[in-house]
């Protein structure tokens, strides 16, 4: 690495590239691509939650005028099984979750596809399921494997003595609820076969990532798949990996003869096929002296997965990071479910984990009558406490003091339950935040000279709404030392160099990093005199730094709450988070980065929950009117701000992440905000009026 880029772009807050396309209509998402006579997709799913189609009678919605063809299990095309099974659809008559995909209209409008999925009658045999999840499934426990690069368990020293030993100690057990991406744009794909191959225009995180996906599950050869992503309406990791509708619509377009289709899911088939947050049950143990300092941490986490694919929610994982404590253990079990598929979203464990452990400290610092932020100042560590390694940067303690300074912590009565105003008590709290830095070597990107003489950057990226189109035109134009104007940034394309997903909140890391690369080495092949044709392509090396340091990003959190002392309503007048994320790119998109996570996790404390009936197998509020998402009227003031850090280590552009951070221990610090408030300890989420009565 040569050093840190030299900020002159970076820094400022331009306007949004893509902005002006999209606030006047005139920026094509997926669905609105201008493909010729496309037909209409629309699903058939099942309606038992395990079993197998013993038949179906597709002949009233081929009746249908206007039906082009129902594709069915007996009839779909060929997939090359034992890759993903997720993905591999139609393949056989089995049932594995309810929802799952057993079926699809195709016809000459999306309104008589629909009908016509509504008249496809299927016969089943039903086999016993089994959707019951709670903390004691322990018949149904198994190793995690999908995510082997992070252990399952960790151990240090003996935590069950030292909790016996310690002289403060708190047990308990905390949950989060089932939760749902819902993006404000559906998961759409549009497929066209021809001559070439297969396109699709797909609303996705990440192209080469889908490409990657499908190509070998359509048996094909990734190099004749092309994943286009022009503008994307927001994914939080449902759009991250690849589902179960974009096979359906390359199947439909293999069927209509060289005809494109075009696929929408709706949002309650969102409900049970991209994806979505496990419950998880937390039992964490904090052991203590009397002056707060930790003798012993331990998180035991239980959740579930798919019977048929796994996905394993890295709850513990933080808790393996924040705190010193000589004693500590972590623990992961999944139960495997006749459920749909759980996976990626918006800080995966972090996220769900640092709700458990951050109540857990709260309630000790009440058990040691220590002010809250100084009981986290207290168990600062000094090295990473899982690996030993020193941390590449680490301002946890930076943002607790000026987040404490900026919310008026000073002015703080500790006591709970002793400010009534108006008939609403109310509470302030505060919990620690933080998200890993992730990157991923082999990033590709390509600087040339244009005819026009302008520099145009290439690579695969995709803005999701995150204003990555803007930051990445910043750092390429600091990096050729020309202004923003003159560099052109291409993305969201197959067509473009090797990117990953714009997810782990690592865009940035990486499609900075090799834009970086490129310009650099482009400027060293051609020097200041480059003209039109001269092109670079270069991809990113692994760090070298990533061995020798902890890389992580750190925030704290700060609510204010109050709860009505007759009825329970819960409001949330103010949020206030303070981080240390490393260089940021753009301010004006990273605050919205920043706000936008911790609205979500508002949303998470008060509103969010998929209410899954274990009869039937299915989300019962499985849309907009009742899967509640917090609103303009439940979003009053949310601030965040940043510390100025400068780290060498984590990529040239000195940038750690910000995309996910935002949503993590903000409901910890609500949930303890509340308790503050009213004396009434919510250990389980969401914190609905129901709780404090
Ligand atoms: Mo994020 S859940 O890594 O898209």
């Amino acid at each position: 690495m040569t050093g840190l880029l030299r900020p002159s772009a970076v820094g400022r807050s331009p306007v949004r590239v893509d902005g002006p396309a999209k606030v006047t209509g005139r920026a094509p998402y997926a669905y609105e691509q201008p493909v010729r006579e496309p037909a209409y997709v629309h699903p058939v799913q099942a309606t038992i939650a395990r079993g197998r189609v013993t038949a179906i009678h597709t002949g009233a919605a081929l009746a249908l005028d206007g039906v082009l063809t129902v594709l069915t299990p007996e009839n779909a095309p060929h997939l090359e099984r034992g890759i993903d099974p997720e993905l591999e659809i139609l393949q056989s008559p089995d049932v594995a979750f309810r929802g799952q995909l057993v079926g699809a209209v195709v016809a000459e409008t999306p309104e008589v596809a629909r009908q016509a999925a509504g008249l496809v009658r299927i016969e089943y045999e039903r086999a016993e399921h089994d959707c019951v999840f709670s903390a004691d499934r322990t018949d149904l426990y198994r190793p995690e494997v999908v995510n082997p690069s992070l252990p399952t368990d960790t151990s240090d020293g003996d935590v069950g003595t030292a909790l016996r030993d310690a002289e403060r100690t708190v047990v308990a057990t905390y949950t989060t609820a089932m939760t749902h991406n819902n993006p404000m744009e559906p998961h759409t794909t549009v497929a066209v076969w021809d001559d070439d191959g297969l396109t699709l225009y797909d609303s996705t995180q990440g192209v080469h990532a889908m490409r990657e996906s499908v190509a070998p599950v359509l048996g094909l050869d990734p190099g004749v798949v092309r994943v286009v992503a022009p503008y994307v309406g927001g994914g939080f990791g449902s759009k991250g990996t690849a589902h179960a509708h974009l096979v359906l619509a390359a199947l439909a377009a293999k069927r209509t003869a060289g005809r494109p289709v075009k696929l929408a899911l709706t949002r309650q088939q969102m409900f049970s096929l991209v994806g979505y947050r496990t419950p998880t049950v937390q039992r964490v143990g904090l052991g203590a002296d009397p002056d707060g300092r930790l003798t012993a941490l331990s998180v035991d986490v239980v959740e579930q997965t798919a019977r048929i694919k796994e996905f394993a929610e890295q709850t513990g994982v933080p808790a393996r990071k924040v705190y010193a404590a000589p004693n500590r253990r972590t623990t992961h079990r999944l139960a495997a479910l006749d459920v749909p598929v759980p996976s990626w979203m918006r800080a995966p464990g972090e996220c769900p984990g640092m709700f458990g452990p951050e109540v857990a400290m709260d309630e000790l610092a009440q058990a040691c009558d220590i002010d809250p932020v100084e009981l986290r100042i207290r168990n600062e560590p000094e090295t990473d406490p899982e690996t030993g390694l020193p941390f590449s940067s680490r301002d946890l303690v930076g943002c607790l003091r000026e987040g404490a300074d900026r919310f008026g912590w000073r002015r703080r009565d500790p006591r709970p339950r002793a400010r009534l105003e108006d008939g609403w008590w109310v509470g302030t709290g505060v919990a620690s935040s933080t998200y890993p830095v992730h990157a991923s070597p082999g990033t590709t990107a390509t600087v040339r000279i244009s005819p026009d003489g302008r520099y145009e950057v290439l690579i695969g990226a995709v803005d999701i709404g995150t204003g990555a189109w803007t930051a990445l035109t910043q750092i390429a134009a600091d990096a050729l030392g020309v202004p923003a104007e003159d560099v052109h940034l291409h993305i969201g394309d197959t067509d473009l160099p090797e990117a990953p997903v714009a997810g782990g909140s690592s865009g940035t890391t990486n499609w900075g990093s090799a834009i970086v690369a490129a310009a650099r080495s482009f400027r060293e092949k051609y020097g200041p005199d480059a003209g039109p044709g001269d092109e670079h392509t270069a991809s990113t090396a692994e760090n070298p730094f990533a061995q020798r340091y902890a890389m992580r990003a750190f925030g704290a959190q700060f609510a204010e709450v109050r709860v009505h002392a007759d009825t329970g309503e819960i409001r949330v007048p103010r949020l206030l988070g303070v981080f240390a994320a490393g260089r940021i790119v753009n301010p004006r998109t990273a605050r919205s980065q920043l706000t936008g996570g911790m609205t979500m996790g508002l949303s998470m404390a008060l509103h969010e929950e998929s209410v899954f009936d274990d009869r039937f197998g299915f989300v019962v509020n499985h849309d907009l009117a009742e899967y509640h998402i917090a609103t303009c009227a439940d979003v009053r003031s949310v601030e965040a701000y940043w510390r100025d850090e400068h780290d060498p280590y984590v990529n040239p552009m000195g940038t750690k992440g910000i995309g996910e951070i935002g949503i993590v221990g903000t409901a910890a610090a609500i949930a303890n905000a509340a308790h503050h408030a009213t004396g009434a300890r919510v250990r389980d989420l969401p914190m609905t009026p129901d709780k404090f009565c």
